[in-house]
């Protein structure tokens, strides 16, 4: 985990267009499952206010939220696709934007990434190919292994290019600027693009062309229906999180940045292979970006263990428009002022990550009220 670093830097907090946002700075908080909703998939209530604190962001990408009621994989994850979750999110819209802050949704599709335990009755996992995922899953009655998909048929992926237009429509209403595509981290559309997980023989399989249709297929439809400056895409280059591989990782990002700069994206959004899902890796593997960035001619937004002297580093380079962070705004709420003023930053336990209720989610206290260890920030550094 990165601890904050001086110098102060300065580009983080130049506005940063994006779509026909302009954002107050180019601080991004990353996408994060915290597994609060209540009724399988209804977002608390909690959710209201974890975001609103978190407004001092540039732009908010919500935790990853199911297109349907078979998208799901996880428990107590929040979905996007009826009028009592879009109530829910509709407030916390208001409240960040109330506060001055932009937010986007993540939607995503598990696929493979599934168990029966966290899901309503009678749901199957669905996937390109009938192959399970070598994880375990974190259920109400423990951990257990993922469940073996059923393959996708054309007419499932087109009702799932459905469902996220649908959603993305339906973000629209609850007042979303935008919505972000989770096509990394190995869930469905990663499933598509990775020959490990992927064995079709037909139009969704084999060439890079084929693997990667679904998911260009899926972001064009969105863009159509909701405009493409309302739209970005989250890909993790040469990661292998929840168990996916190819022999050439190469040529499917080199493939999508060019396929996606196409598209007159709000943003690509790249996790580095610095992490696996939220975990820093000890030896990282080759930095895709350098070629990323000469390949996508879009605004690039950049995750994966940043500090403040790496972030900076990026934008100054060029090598990211905007920098994503994810830990650090778990246990700093106004983590934009803390990095602003080279203020200490809480650390928060990875157990609360995902462990349900108000503790741990929108209990962490601003710098001005700091106590000099909370019940749930193990440490507060400098
Ligand atoms: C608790 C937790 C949940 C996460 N959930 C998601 C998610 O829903 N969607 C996603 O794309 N990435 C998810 N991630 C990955 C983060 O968005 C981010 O890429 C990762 O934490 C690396 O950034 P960091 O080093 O700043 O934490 C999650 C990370 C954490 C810590």
């Amino acid at each position: 985990m990165p601890t904050n670093t001086q110098p102060i830097p300065r580009r983080l907090f130049e506005p940063l267009r994006v779509g026909r946002l302009t954002l107050k700075n180019r601080i991004v908080m990353a996408p994060m499952t915290r597994c609060r909703a209540v009724d399988i998939n209804v977002p608390s209530d909690l959710v209201v206010e974890y975001y609103a604190q978190r407004a001092g962001a540039g732009l908010i990408v919500t935790e990853a939220t199911q297109v349907s009621v078979g998208a799901q994989g996880y428990w107590r994850t929040p979905g996007l696709h009826t009028e009592r979750q879009c109530a829910v999110w509709r407030r916390a819209v208001e409240r960040v934007h109330g506060e001055g802050g932009r937010i986007f949704v993540q939607l995503w599709h598990n696929g493979r990434i599934f168990h029966p335990d966290n899901v309503g009755p009678g749901l199957t996992p669905v996937a390109p190919s009938p192959i399970a995922a070598n994880v375990r899953l974190m259920t109400p009655n423990g951990l257990r292994q993922a469940s073996v998909p059923q393959e996708l048929d054309a007419r499932g992926i087109g009702n799932v290019t459905n469902e996220f237009v649908g959603a993305a429509r339906l973000a629209v209403e609850c007042g979303f600027d935008g919505v972000e595509i989770h096509a990394a981290n190995g869930y469905l559309f990663d499933q598509f693009l990775h020959r490990s997980s992927n064995r079709r023989t037909d139009d969704w399989g084999g060439s890079i062309e084929n693997r990667s249709r679904f998911l260009l297929d899926t972001t064009n439809a969105v863009c159509r229906s909701i405009g493409a400056d309302r739209v970005g895409v989250r890909v993790s280059p040469l990661g292998t999180f929840n168990d996916v591989q190819d022999p050439e990782p190469d040529e499917i990002y080199r493939h999508l940045a060019t396929r996606l700069t196409d598209q007159g994206l709000a943003y690509l959004h790249v996790i580095r292979p610095a992490v696996s899902g939220s975990l820093t890796l000890s030896a990282p593997i080759a930095d895709p970006l350098p070629e990323i960035r000469s390949l996508y001619r879009g605004t690039l937004l950049v995750a994966g263990d940043l500090d403040v002297a790496s972030a900076d580093h990026l934008i100054d380079s060029g090598l990211a428009d905007g920098v994503a962070f994810g830990r650090w705004f778990i246990g700093n709420p106004d983590l934009t002022e803390r990095l602003r003023h080279g203020w200490p930053l809480a650390v928060a336990d990875r157990a609360i990550y995902y462990s349900g209720g108000a503790q741990g989610y929108t209990d962490f206290a601003r710098y001005e009220r700091s106590r000099p260890a909370t019940s749930t920030a193990t440490a507060v550094r400098t």
